[in-house]
């Protein structure tokens, strides 16, 4: 089991730059892990503990930390699953015990499933949009913090990120939202790569517009 990290000194100096080949590298090879690749074990508490702290480490702007997480292990997993299954149910009446049973295990299959919420204080000066920016940093960081821990994970929403009645299940009030859920554990098999974004159509240098008055 990998140590947990003491954090430095608030008031120290934190290097502003540091070159790193192998962090260029994790970042270049990263993936998410399908669900059904996903299995024990996962993170251990103390482990946890530290991915949902360096997940934090955002960007922030003034300070809000307009984000919290839930945390879904053993039998509380569970019975949020079963949760979901009936749900499912009630929503679909004509669904099948296997489509059931396909919904509850989709959320209980991997070993922990955090929930990313995000709190924005929609009455700040910080506009929301910039708030819920910084929720969705966390979700990139958690699932960084999972893989450099040793971990597999995939960030998913599906329908029941939305779904009011689990929502409320879930202990969220009504300005509150589902960031995603965040499925931790071991790959049984490393994933394969997807395709990129076509980098030539995405990044462009501005140029100032040429008018006939300034030529
Ligand atoms: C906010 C958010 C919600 C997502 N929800 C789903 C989902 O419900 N189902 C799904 O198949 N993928 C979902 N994805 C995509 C997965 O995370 C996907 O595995 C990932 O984008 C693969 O890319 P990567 O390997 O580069 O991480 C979601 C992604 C984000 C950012």
């Amino acid at each position: 089991m990998s140590s947990v990290h003491v954090p430095p000194d608030a008031m120290q100096p934190l290097a502003a730059s540091q070159h790193s080949s192998p962090v260029l590298g994790f970042l270049n090879t990263r993936r998410s892990t399908p669900l059904a690749l996903l299995g024990a074990p996962g993170p251990a508490p103390s482990q946890l503990d530290l991915i949902l702290r360096l997940a934090s480490r955002v960007p922030d702007h003034r300070r809000l930390v307009p984000w919290r997480f839930i945390v879904f292990t053993d039998a509380a997993k569970q019975e949020a699953a079963q949760q979901i299954g009936a749900r499912f149910a009630e929503l679909n009446e004509t669904a099948s015990a296997d489509e059931v049973a396909t919904e509850v295990r989709k959320f209980a299959c991997s070993p922990i499933v955090v929930a990313l919420v995000s709190t924005p204080d929609r009455a700040h000066k910080t506009p929301v949009w910039e708030q819920e920016l910084s929720v969705g940093a966390v979700g990139q960081n958690l699932l960084l913090a999972a893989n450099a821990s040793g971990f597999a994970g995939v960030w998913l929403s599906y329908w029941y990120a939305v779904d009011p009645k689990i929502c409320e299940a879930f202990g969220l009030c009504v300005t509150e939202r589902i960031a995603g859920f965040f499925h931790l554990g071991t790959a049984s098999e490393n994933p394969i790569e997807r395709p990129r974004p076509d980098m030539q159509k995405i990044v462009k240098y501005w140029q100032p517009a040429l008018h006939d008055d300034a030529i």
